[in-house]
């Protein structure tokens, strides 16, 4: 399951619950163990909502754990792990009411970088989102430490090179105010090389002194307060859905 959202089927359901593949599940239909509000369940095809309906397998209630999916924005200093021992880590930012068993976060930024981390504990889909096949947008907002000429969107649209001759896709530059002592711009890129961001500006002449993600997919950061996280919206869920949904034979064809 990508993402979960009210209604699904119940072979699936207690597919995903642990109760072994499609067949065995249907036996233990046929075999009248399964109830959906103390009903008898007779047709596998059945729609249930497992948070609002009860459903028992041989008298034990069902216990169905969906996935969670934060959008955290990160302060500088907080490092993208799951545990570290020196520093606070985006999982100690979740609310322990809030935290699941395999929660993580979906890439890292760097330790000084802030902005929108994407926590969850569906495994899979971290793998999609960070496949460089999907080409997943993220949007970073920059200030560098001096000028930002009018060469600078094209110099980011070629594919800049590091110096390993690494080649980068090509990135969009919007700048938003340029001088001497300190320029603000957005930037757009699809990869996720090592400090690429960092990287780029540095290749053009300039130093990063502030990084934010803005934007990550579909996902925006809005207005949500430094070193706090919410639930992603059903609307967001449905975003996530549709890209990997559509995805996911392409990606698995490579
Ligand atoms: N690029 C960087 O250089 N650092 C980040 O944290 C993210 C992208």
């Amino acid at each position: 399951m990508l993402w979960y959202n009210g209604l699904m089927r119940l072979d699936k359901l207690l597919g995903q619950a642990g109760f072994g593949s499609r067949g065995q599940v249907k036996k233990l239909i046929r075999r009248l163990q399964v109830r959906v509000d103390g009903d008898l369940v007779r047709d596998d095809s059945l729609n249930v909502d497992p948070n609002l309906q009860t459903v028992t397998v041989s008298g034990q209630r069902l216990s169905y754990s969906p996935d969670v999916y934060y959008i955290l924005n990160k302060p500088s200093g907080v490092v993208s792990a799951v545990s570290d021992v020196e520093h606070q880590t985006v999982i100690d930012l979740i609310d322990p009411k809030d935290r699941r068993e395999g929660l993580y976060p979906v890439g890292r930024l760097d330790r000084d970088t802030e902005g929108l981390v994407l926590i969850t504990n569906n495994g899979p889909l971290g793998y999609r989102l960070l496949h460089p096949k999907h080409h997943v947008d993220k949007t970073y907002y920059v200030e560098v430490n001096d000028e930002l000429g009018d060469d600078a969107p094209f110099f980011f649209e070629n594919g800049i090179a590091f110096l390993d001759g690494t080649v980068c896709k090509p990135a969009k530059l919007d700048i938003v105010s340029s001088s001497s002592e300190k320029s603000c711009a957005y930037i757009t890129i699809s990869e996720g090389k090592f400090h690429q961001v960092k990287k780029m500006f540095l290749a053009y002449g300039v130093k990063v002194t502030y990084l934010e993600r803005v934007r990550f997919g579909p996902f925006s950061l809005g207005d949500l307060a430094l070193g706090t996280y919410r639930s992603l919206t059903e609307e967001e869920q449905k975003n996530y859905c549709l890209i990997f949904e559509t995805n996911v034979e392409y990606l698995d064809e490579g």
